[in-house]
């Protein structure tokens, strides 16, 4: 299958990077599950020499998720917190890189308890104000690491302005893209220089691998991680590489009905007396919403909403009983979490009341499951605080 420069997203999904196997013709690529491969006489072989190095399942995977992000070359990691790690490698002794302030709990536990030992330093903004981040900048800033929506607020930033304010002061831009998808948000259209991925969320989707990705878009980055990837050995396996694979073919179609569950259960929540406040971009309400309509194609299915207390999150969390309670998301199941004591446990309490991440706030990551049958969980879970 060859596709035409003008291929659409979803023959995206389904094609890039898929050839059928040369040996036999199998449509899918198939798991190579090996560690080496055999050298046809000493110092010539077949493109593939030891399995760290290079795996064709991987590789499939790779041209597929650079094609969906619209970058050159993607790299992909046992995690998403590996691949984060393997992009820390991009910095040297002395370097700053500013952060959003509210980014996943475990992209600031490796910032802040592992990489300050190697003399790295990180600032914390909130980046949905550019002039804070502006006034962030010195002159060792080599990265500009943004997460849009934020987790859990749901915050944005401005991917254009981030990208401008970056390459003025000769930093990269780093998108975290877990939370959107390539379906709903490509930074790299807007400037963005390097994006990464949990690939354990949405783009495998169906919550049964734990991986990572680096999509980059510049030679040198390129040549680096690639170099790294292999130096350091954090790979995605072939069986790994494999199931997102699988994901990726109906990206498309699951992220249209988790965007469109999200945005029913935020106005259904918001709707509803005993919620304090919904935070989702969708929303009339959120602050960022004309931003969210410019850099965004529908607005996902991650919501986060704040009952009050966490005796009232907690009475909800332990009464929903079609939505499952876990860490994690973007998977097809609906997951509901507390971020206070799950996903963000390792952020300090008093960072956490500055970000406004309060013990009532409860997090869904909507899934795909008849709409109706979400709404009437929440109800009766609602009743139940
Ligand atoms: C936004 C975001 N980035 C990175 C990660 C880390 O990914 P992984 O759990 O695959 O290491 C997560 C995990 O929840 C996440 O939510």
């Amino acid at each position: 299958m060859k596709l035409g420069p003008n291929a659409r997203f979803g023959t995206i999904c389904l094609h890039a990077g898929q050839e059928p196997d040369p040996t036999t013709g199998a449509i899918i690529t198939p798991i190579y599950q090996t560690s080496t491969y055999v050298q046809d006489e000493l110092g010539k072989h077949k493109g593939y020499d030891y399995a760290r190095t290079e795996n064709p399942t991987r590789q499939a995977l790779e041209r597929n998720i650079a094609a969906l992000e619209g970058g050159k070359t993607a790299i992909a990691y046992a995690s998403g917190m590996a691949a984060i790690a393997a992009l820390a490698s991009l910095l040297k002794t002395g370097d700053h890189v500013i952060v959003t302030d509210n980014v996943y709990g475990g992209t600031f536990r490796l910032f802040d308890k592992v990489l300050t030992r190697y003399d790295l330093s990180f600032s914390y903004v909130d980046t949905a104000n550019l002039a804070n981040v502006e006034r962030a900048f010195t002159p060792a800033t080599r990265l500009l690491f943004v997460e849009t929506p934020s987790n859990p607020m749901m915050r944005l930033t401005d991917l254009c302005g981030a990208a401008e304010v970056a390459h003025r002061h000769q930093a990269r831009l780093v998108v975290d893209n877990t939370f959107a998808s390539p379906y709903i948000q490509r930074p790299i259209e807007f400037g963005a220089d390097l994006v990464v991925h949990s690939t354990t969320k949405y783009l495998n989707g169906h919550s049964d691998s734990v991986g990572g990705v680096v999509v980059a878009v510049r030679d040198d980055d390129i040549e680096w991680l690639k170099f790294v990837q292999n130096a350091a050995g954090a790979i995605l396996s072939p069986f790994d590489s494999w199931l997102v694979l699988r994901g990726t073919k109906t990206l498309h179609l699951r992220m249209v009905q988790h965007s469109a569950n999200g945005l029913a259960l935020a106005q259904f929540l918001e709707a509803h007396a005993a919620v304090r406040r919904v935070y989702y971009p969708g929303l009339a309400s959120h602050p960022q919403r004309a931003l969210a309509a410019r850099q965004m194609r529908g607005f996902g299915g991650m919501l986060t909403f704040d009952l009050g207390s966490l005796e009232k999150a907690r009475r909800l969390l332990n009464s929903v009983r079609v939505m499952a309670l876990a860490e994690s998301l973007g998977g097809v199941e609906t997951l509901i979490s507390h971020p206070a004591s799950m996903t963000h446990a390792s952020v300090p309490p008093e960072r956490r009341a500055g970000l406004g991440l309060t013990d009532g706030l409860v997090r869904i990551s909507a899934g795909i499951e008849d709409l109706d049958d979400l709404k009437e969980d929440l109800a009766q879970a609602l009743e139940r605080i």
